[in-house]
């Protein structure tokens, strides 16, 4: 069966065990899913007359019939549409009810609403189970339209609104959908760490991880409250010492008893105790410790140097030379000072490491997990990515079948470069210069993937200079099998290569960036003992959903955002 076909058959699967004519409770709740209701083909109108409770927070509230009633917006996230609620005044107090935010949970009767109403079916409350109010005064975030910007600001609240909940979803789901990949591909899922002493891409870009400075600012302190003894009072403790066992001496030259003796040996051993104790704090100094003039890192937590992760990719590969096929999904951090609607300081990585495989290989494994997910999304978030396309990007439905149905254009570096140029040559303008050994700027590679082919493009064989030191040179000395993916609305959506499987050369290669060998010796080892041709690809999580979506900034569609100056919550 075609993926595709696949895709489309499991949601067959789930229309067909979900929606029965009668609805169940949530498994772990009291109360069914909206879902459950609105999310049925014939949008709940099968379900009239049953009783349910429902749970979620109003969207919209308004009174009517001079209060006599009001209507209810409910949304419990399960999915965009809201249930219809209707409430007499007999029931609740309504303007509890109204306003945006109110969190309630209501028993009733599912109604078909009359002729000319938008809704196939609507809830009419018996009884109000739960009513978590809101002061609309004080709610920060009381509109329904509200700018992303303005969210940002509001993190803690922002998955109450339509936007950042189908964004949720959707993310999920890629989620899903990466692991159903993955998993239908006999790769194990490995976790590789977050803690690293290795730098993947030697670019530099890693945040610390350090107990120094917290155990130097207690230190600090706890000396001020405590100061450290003065050489006075340590002499007069050496004094105490040296009278104390003057007294042992005599008392062992007079013969004294045993008892005597010992008595007096253990008050010797009190002074000695506490003069080691003072000498102990005395040496205690403020501030980081160093030694030869640079920070001691043999006192820090982990007795040396330690960052968060860049990359799994080189954790992973000791999995993917013994078990084969292996992927690591995981948090990344880069502590670029990038500003731009592309970059998180925490951002969430795909990485697959197939060995046995190469470039081309690579290239295919891409191709087929990005087309997965587009047929994903569009076999099981329709509802959600219908949302999108009416509110932010009217092309993104279109976007995702397009991707899952066209063959990926296939580049090389050269060639892309060779295309900038003539397309420079032609009258278009960039603001970063075009020239063979120079990275592609983000600009170049949306001309490349939206002006000049409309699909994605895979961009390989990019010059050495330019690319990290793992990656596999090519026989013309110049080049590294390495491969970029992009995409429209994104540019660059995955990096990766065949890596470099040839001891000698990976060696020249680190030491020839100027890298240093020794903390890379057991990544070496990997070379040295049972080398194997092998291949992997990074893809950025958060610019898939990107992609998805049509959402124009990076930082609205990871729950939590963290770039330079903002890491809220
Ligand atoms: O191209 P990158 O740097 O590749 C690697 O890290 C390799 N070690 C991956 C591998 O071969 N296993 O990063 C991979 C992808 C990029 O293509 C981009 O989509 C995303 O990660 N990315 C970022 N996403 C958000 N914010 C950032 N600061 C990002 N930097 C990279
Ligand atoms: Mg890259």
């Amino acid at each position: 069966m075609a993926e595709t076909d696949q895709v489309a058959a499991t949601a067959d699967q789930l229309a067909a065990v979900n929606f029965t004519d009668s609805v169940q409770n949530h498994a772990f709740s009291d109360r069914v899913l909206i879902r459950s209701i609105v999310g049925r083909p014939d949008g709940g109108a099968g379900l009239a007359g049953q009783r349910v409770r429902a749970g979620g927070w109003v969207k919209t509230g308004r009174e009517q019939g001079k209060g006599t009633f009001a209507f209810l917006e409910l949304n419990d996230g399960s999915c965009p549409a809201n249930l219809q609620v209707i409430v007499d005044a007999g029931v609740a107090v309504l303007s509890k009810l109204v306003a945006t935010g109110t969190c309630v949970v209501v028993d009733g009767i599912l109604k078909v609403p009359p002729e000319g109403t938008k809704q196939r079916i609507e809830l009419r409350v018996e009884s109000a189970v739960h009513i978590g109010e809101v002061d609309p005064a004080k709610y920060p975030i009381p509109k329904t339209k509200l700018t992303l910007e303005f969210l940002r600001d509001h993190l803690h609240l922002r998955s109450r609104t339509n936007t950042i909940a189908a964004i949720a979803r959707i993310r999920n789901a890629l989620a899903f959908s990466t692991h159903s990949f993955f998993q239908e591909h006999h790769f194990l899922y490995v976790h590789t760490p977050i803690i690293t002493t290795s730098d993947c891409e030697g670019a530099g870009e890693m945040f610390q991880v350090t107990t120094l400075i917290s155990e130097a600012e207690k230190l600090e302190k706890d000396l001020i409250k405590n100061p450290p003894p003065s050489e006075s009072e340590i002499e007069a403790a050496r004094q105490l010492v040296s009278e104390r066992g003057a007294a042992v001496k005599q008392l062992k030259d007079a013969k004294a008893s045993k008892a005597d003796i010992s008595a007096s040996v253990v008050e010797l051993n009190k002074v000695k105790e506490s003069l080691s104790k003072l000498e102990e704090r005395s040496k205690l100094k403020p501030g980081i410790p160093q030694k030869d003039g640079k920070i001691d890192y043999t006192q820090d937590f982990f007795a040396r140097q330690a960052f968060l992760t860049v990359s799994g990719q080189l954790q992973v590969e000791t999995y993917a030379c013994a078990v084969s096929n292996v992927y690591t999904f995981g948090p990344t951090f880069r502590a670029e000072q990038s500003h731009t609607s592309r970059h998180l300081a925490e951002f969430w990585m795909v990485e697959p490491e197939i060995a046995f495989a190469d470039l081309q290989d690579d290239m295919n494994c891409a191709e087929a997990y990005v087309k997965y997910m587009c047929n994903w999304l569009l076999g099981k978030c329709l509802d959600d990515m219908e949302f999108m396309a009416k509110n932010y990007d009217k092309g993104c439905i279109d976007r995702l079948r397009m991707v899952a149905s066209t063959p990926f254009v296939r580049i090389s570096y050269t060639e892309a470069v060779e295309l900038l140029e003539e397309a420079v040559k032609g009258g278009k303008k960039f603001e970063n210069a075009v020239e063979w050994g120079i990275d592609l700027a983000s600009e170049h590679e949306r001309y490349l993937t939206e002006v000049k082919f409309q699909k994605p493009v895979i961009v390989y064989n990019y010059p050495k200079g330019i690319k990290a030191f793992y990656m596999r040179l090519n026989d013309d000395l110049k080049t590294v099998a390495a491969m970029d993916v992009l995409v429209p609305k994104v540019g660059e959506l995955i990096g990766g290569s065949q890596r470099e499987e040839r001891y000698e050369v990976i060696r020249e290669r680190i030491m020839e960036m100027g890298l240093p060998l020794e903390p890379y010796e057991w990544y070496l080892d990997l070379r040295r003992y049972g080398t194997v041709k092998h291949c992997g690809f990074g893809l950025g999580f958060e610019r898939m959903i990107l992609f998805a979506t049509g959402i124009d900034n990076i930082r609205d569609v990871i729950p939590f955002p963290r770039y330079p100056g903002r890491a809220d919550l």
